[in-house]
């Protein structure tokens, strides 16, 4: 192949895709942090126009500038801010994520609370993402509640994006993605396609039963989420929001558990500098007193 061909065929001419331009991202990155609390700096507007890109294809739109323009039109307003907060978030999460946390609630949190003799443990995952996390919890929670006296449990978990929550909700994972799971649980709890083209498993029914997914606004002032909670979880989410923002919601997190109960943050969050009724237990972990 000559060079004029391969150019031709091989190389897309970077002239002919469109850029977002500084104004129109610090347009979008006001919005997303009004809709979500998500602070998008300058630096961030290479990763936002290629998050974006497939919103533009989807709709037909030629540029950003156009996509800027629908997105603030009556229709845009109406039907584009859940697919810009379902495009523009992180939803980076793993099974026993930050394991330690999962080690700590089994050894540390569960006997404390047992002694407590509570009718029911509740437990929140508030930025679950795809699912991996509470589901991730209510492994930990079956294998203990098996052989407690204590046995009635639930979970809660909530995100912002729907599109991540509809994952969650279908419970289906790559195989490579549950590999971290030990071998036992894994069997225990998840069921393999029989099917080879389909390298996938799904979390069985009675561990989905568990699990009651809604979506929660964390900058919201109230939350859809009962109190009197043993633990939460919310880890890796406050990164994304200013300390300010990161006070308010852990405030109104901290409102959420009953007095000895836990928080979990993720490795680089922490409270420090902020006015919490809260004490340090162990690494990124907090109790309310
Ligand atoms: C990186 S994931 C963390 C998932 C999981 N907690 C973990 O540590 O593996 C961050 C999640 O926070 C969610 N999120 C971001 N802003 C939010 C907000 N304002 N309210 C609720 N969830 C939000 C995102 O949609 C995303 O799924």
């Amino acid at each position: 192949m000559d060079l004029k061909s391969f150019n031709r065929f091989e190389i897309p001419d970077p002239r002919t895709r469109s850029c977002l331009k500084i104004t129109e991202f610090n347009r979008l990155s006001t919005e997303i942090n009004k809709l979500c609390g998500i602070k998008l700096p300058d630096s961030k507007l290479v990763m936002v126009e290629g998050r974006l890109r497939r919103r533009v294809k989807v709709l037909g739109l030629e540029t950003f500038e156009e996509y800027v323009k629908y997105l603030f039109s009556e229709t845009g307003a109406k039907h584009e801010m859940v697919p810009l907060i379902d495009a523009i978030t992180t939803n980076k999460t793993d099974f026993f994520r930050e394991n330690a946390h999962f080690e700590f609630l089994r050894s540390a949190v569960l006997p404390e609370v047992e002694k407590l003799q509570r009718n029911i443990f509740l437990a929140w995952s508030a930025g679950c993402s795809t699912g991996e996390e509470p589901y991730s919890l209510a492994i930990v929670l079956s294998e203990y509640f098996e052989k407690s006296k204590m046995h009635s449990f639930s979970i809660f978990a909530s995100d912002i994006s729907t599109e991540a929550l509809n994952k969650a909700i279908d419970a289906i994972y790559s195989l490579e993605c549950i590999e971290v799971i030990p071998m036992d649980l894994k069997k225990k709890y998840l069921m393999k396609y029989k099917d080879p083209a389909k390298p996938q498993a799904r979390v069985c029914p009675g561990i989905r039963s568990l699990v009651n997914f809604s979506r929660v606004n964390l900058i919201e002032d109230e939350y859809d989420v009962p109190g009197d909670l043993d633990v939460v979880f919310c880890r890796n989410v406050l990164i994304y929001f200013d300390k300010a923002t990161q006070e308010k919601v852990l405030g109104r997190i901290s409102a959420k558990l009953r007095t000895g109960g836990y928080l979990f943050l993720g490795h680089s969050e922490s409270i420090l500098g902020m006015n919490l009724p809260l004490k340090r237990a162990a690494m990124t972990v907090y109790k309310k007193v």
